[in-house]
């Protein structure tokens, strides 16, 4: 079972991509679902669907073809079939804080329903085997980002708070209501929450396995995004996801000639050149600009087809994480998988949220998490192929 995340910036291409990736991967016999989590749904449209279809559905998969489905999450219809009241619940654990201190910093968005059910839907299918490959179409960066942080959130959440408040809850609710005359939460309440944390146990494992998830990020060949897909990348490696591809789309074809088309190209050259700076050694797979929209069966699998070549979309192309960010006592530390590189002075600076290394003619840029902006890189030590750079104490 394999389940594939395609992250990125809004229309880089993420619905055209995982679509795609869903016919190639059906044609090669694999059973597949795509399921979108933007709530700006737009599956059924890449797929030349009617929509009528899919709302009569009211959120539940559809089979588009022979080891194919669809599905768009109804995040209404989620809600009132299963858990109403717990979504109250959630809004206020969620504000509560208290995960792991870079964690903390990086969440300042919270986590939504749609990513509550489409982790309930992933670990529900795990389970029951339902499909080879799962597709997941993400909403844009920010949100996506939610999502992967919601099962630590939740786990942190029941073990440190859940236990004490539902005891204290039982010697609170007859003084509350008496003297107060506010109604605190009922046992059913946190019998709900209980049953909603074991229907999502075990999915943080299944997304954190580099043998079932992959994170694939989508980018375009432009300033603004690849800086976004930079930071996607130092977030989804944080929270110990593996990334096996970053997907450049919308790349100008050699072929194209003209003047307006050249300047375009020639900043597309320099992009793809920082990107590759960026990201390696995770493969960089490219995708050309077509003439038009790319809409239908026909028009997504041979986009798949200019995608992954040879290649079987469900295959894993990189397992080792490129970055990893530690707090220990205090102690920030950050590791950089640098393949292939020989022992010698190591140059660091930082400009911002951006640390810049460079080893002999080796350049990196790693975008940094939020709790080590205000830090300084100090040692760093070159230990196997993993660059270990010290950012010193507590910044408190
Ligand atoms: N390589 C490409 N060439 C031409 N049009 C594309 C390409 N990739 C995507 N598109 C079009 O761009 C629009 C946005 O793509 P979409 O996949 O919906 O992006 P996202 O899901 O990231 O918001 C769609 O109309 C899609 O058909
Ligand atoms: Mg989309």
């Amino acid at each position: 079972m394999r389940i594939l995340l395609y992250a990125g910036k809004g229309g880089v291409g993420k619905t055209s991509v995982a679509a795609a990736t869903g016919v190639l991967a059906s044609r090669l016999g694999i059973n597949t679902l795509v399921m979108s989590l933007d709530p700006a749904h737009s599956l059924c449209d890449a797929f030349d669907l009617d929509r009528t279809l899919m709302d009569k559905n009211r959120g539940a998969p559809i089979t588009v073809r022979e080891g194919l489905a669809i599905q768009e999450l109804d995040v209404h219809e989620e809600i009132s079939k299963y858990w109403g009241e717990v979504h109250k619940y959630i809004t206020v654990l969620l504000s509560a804080s208290g995960i792991e201190d870079i964690l903390a910093e990086e969440l300042a968005i919270l986590p939504g329903m749609e990513e509550v059910a489409a982790l309930l839907y992933v670990n529900q299918y795990a389970k029951e085997h339902t499909y080879d490959l799962i597709v997941l179409d993400c909403a844009p960066t920010a949100e996506s980002v939610r999502f992967v942080s919601l099962p630590k959130t939740l786990e942190w959440y029941m073990k440190k708070i859940f236990r004490v408040e539902r005891k204290l809850m039982r010697y609170m609710r007859p003084v509350a209501k008496k003297i107060y005359d506010v109604p605190l939460p009922e046992d059913e309440y946190f019998a709900s929450i209980e049953s909603l944390f074991h229907r999502l146990q075990g999915v943080d494992s299944l997304l954190t396995d580099p043998e079932i998830t992959s994170v694939r990020l989508v980018t375009n060949l432009e300033k603004m995004v690849l800086r976004e897909t930079q930071r996607a990348f130092m977030f989804f490696s944080l929270h110990q996801l593996s990334i096996d591809a970053v997907i450049v789309n919308r790349v100008f074809p050699e072929e194209a000639q003209g003047g307006f088309m050249a300047a375009w190209q020639k900043s597309q050259k320099e992009y793809m050149d920082l990107a590759k700076s960026f990201f390696d050694p995770v493969p960089l797979l490219q995708v050309p600009f077509y003439s038009s929209e790319i809409l239908g069966q026909n028009a997504l699998g041979d986009l798949g087809h200019q995608l992954y070549k040879e290649r079987n979309p469900a295959d894993i192309f990189y397992t080792r994480r490129t970055c990893e960010f530690s707090s220990d006592n205090g102690r920030y530390t950050a590791k950089i998988h640098l393949p292939f590189t020989e022992k010698a002075e190591v140059e660091l600076s930082k400009i911002g949220e951006e640390l810049i290394l460079r080893i002999g003619n080796i350049k990196r840029n790693v975008i940094l998490p939020r709790a080590f902006v205000s830090l300084q890189p100090g040692k760093a030590r070159l230990i196997d192929d993993c660059l270990e750079i010290d950012f010193g104490g507590n910044h408190e």
